[in-house]
């Protein structure tokens, strides 16, 4: 690392920028945040007060800072999916680098034009795919790395969203309708998997793609008779229905507090009855579980086939009793399968000579699965300041080039689920 601290502006200072941006707290040696771009001026005051720089270093937006000369290094871009693109255009031409999140365009158009502005401007991008950086994940990748499995010929993934984590971002909150806010559930909860999915079947590339999925739960005709609008206020299973707004966070407040919660950000210490007078007042995540907008889907699968025949399946499926996500790589020698909130795997080696047909090893992890993303959270910025520094790309990094065949790959996935399965070819020859 240089002596000087890699300098970054955060544009957009919500839950997910501060995650990164805290990184800076940690290791000042290492990242020191300079400024916030932001509408909302509490935050902006909240992100002054926290990293310590001064009110002329706080801007309305991102399209503000963009017109200025370049203040920083980087800019931790951490708006909503829809405005990733439009974000991050003028402040790469200013020639800004980036920490990006994901999805980093919600299209492919959106996706082919970001990635031709990064070309011609030569910024570095990465991209937040958080759970490349898990320990889990990248000691699977090692494994891989070894030749120990031999040639991977199928890769399955499965991510099980709970029903309570289904109810707060999809189906209530701020990844339900897709018309507003132009993701689907794949792009916004899965594009992780299939990213990892990407990543363990490199170097070869995918090469078409097939899927189907179905909002199969919350519709208004699945409504119990007699429900009500919102449940805190006229529903009579209030106390009994296992989506009740009450049940799932007025009962458990610190659920999902950072969505649910939103409106009383500026309290420090919010009381039950701020929270009721919250859901009295119109919160969204008291509407009735049945009679919202959302018109994603709650469930999906998608099966890809890759340019050297082998081929991958992935299942996302919405409300489970818990959440989970699985790994399972079926290699010519062997496999790696795991549980990443289980935090250890199994690598099953082919042995003719064991009475079992096969030795195995348990690998496990280390470290704190509570940290954000089993560790990747902070291991991805420490990656990312390490990246500007040095030019150096490690074995996880997610840098733009990389994150194609996965966001390509889910829009595909949305595509033939939309034309009932039809399979999508892909053609990634003129990423480079
Ligand atoms: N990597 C992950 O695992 C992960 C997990 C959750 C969410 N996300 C992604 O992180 C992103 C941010 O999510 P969040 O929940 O932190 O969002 P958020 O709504 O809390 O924050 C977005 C912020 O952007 C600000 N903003 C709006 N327009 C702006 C503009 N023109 N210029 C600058 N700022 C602007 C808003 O005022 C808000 O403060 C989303 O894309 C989401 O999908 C990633």
């Amino acid at each position: 690392m240089e002596d000087a601290p890699i300098t970054a502006v955060i544009v957009g200072g919500g839950h997910r920028s501060i995650i990164y941006a805290d990184y800076a707290l940690k290791h000042p040696e290492q990242l020191k945040i300079v400024g916030i771009a932001d509408p909302n001026p509490e935050r902006r005051a909240m992100a002054a007060a926290r990293y310590g720089f001064s009110a002329d270093m706080c801007f309305e937006n991102a399209e503000t800072l963009a017109r200025l000369p370049k203040l920083a290094d980087a800019v931790i871009n951490g708006t909503m999916d829809h405005q990733h693109y439009a974000t991050a255009v003028p402040l790469l031409e200013r020639g800004y680098d980036m920490l990006l999140e994901k999805p980093f365009a919600v299209n492919k158009e959106e996706m082919d034009a970001l990635y031709d502005v990064i070309r011609r401007h030569g910024n570095k991008v990465m991209v937040c795919h958080v759970l490349r950086y898990a320990p889990f994940y990248l000691a699977v990748k090692k494994v891989l790395l070894t030749g120990a499995i031999g040639d991977i010929l199928n890769i399955q993934t499965v991510e099980h969203v709970s029903y309570h984590h289904l109810s707060t971002s999809y189906v209530r909150g701020k990844w339900a309708n897709s018309d507003k806010c132009k993701t689907t559930m794949l792009l916004a909860k899965s594009c992780h998997d299939i990213d990892i999915m990407m990543w363990m079947m490199q170097p070869t590339r995918p090469q078409a793609v097939s899927s189907f999925g179905s909002r199969f739960q919350f519709r208004p005709e699945n409504a119990p008779e007699g429900a009500g609008t919102r449940c805190t206020v006229d529903c009579p299973y209030v106390d009994t229905c296992r989506y009740s707004s009450k049940r799932l966070y007025m009962d458990f407040p610190e659920r999902w507090k950072c969505y649910v919660w939103e409106d009383l950000e500026h309290i420090q210490n919010p009381s039950d009855s701020d929270r009721e007078k919250s859901f009295a007042n119109g919160n969204p995540y008291d509407r009735c579980i049945y009679k919202c907008d959302n018109n994603v889907v709650d469930h999906q699968s998608v099966l890809v086939r890759f340019e050297n025949g082998a081929t991958g399946t992935h299942n996302m499926v919405g409300g489970s009793a818990v959440s989970m996500r699985r790994i399972h790589i079926i290699g010519t020698k062997g496999e790696i399968d795991g549980v990443f909130d289980e935090d250890f795997f199994k690598v099953r080696l082919i042995d003719p000579a064991s009475p079992t047909g096969y030795t195995e090893e348990t690998v496990r992890m280390e470290g704190d699965l509570e940290e954000g993303h089993g560790g990747g959270d902070d291991a991805l910025t420490e990656d990312f300041v390490r990246y500007l520094a040095t030019g150096k790309q490690s074995v996880s990094c997610t840098a733009i080039e990389n994150s194609i065949a996965g966001h390509l790959t889910v829009f595909m996935a949305d595509a033939s689920m939309a034309q009932g399965g039809a399979p999508q070819t892909m053609d990634l020859s003129r990423y480079v």
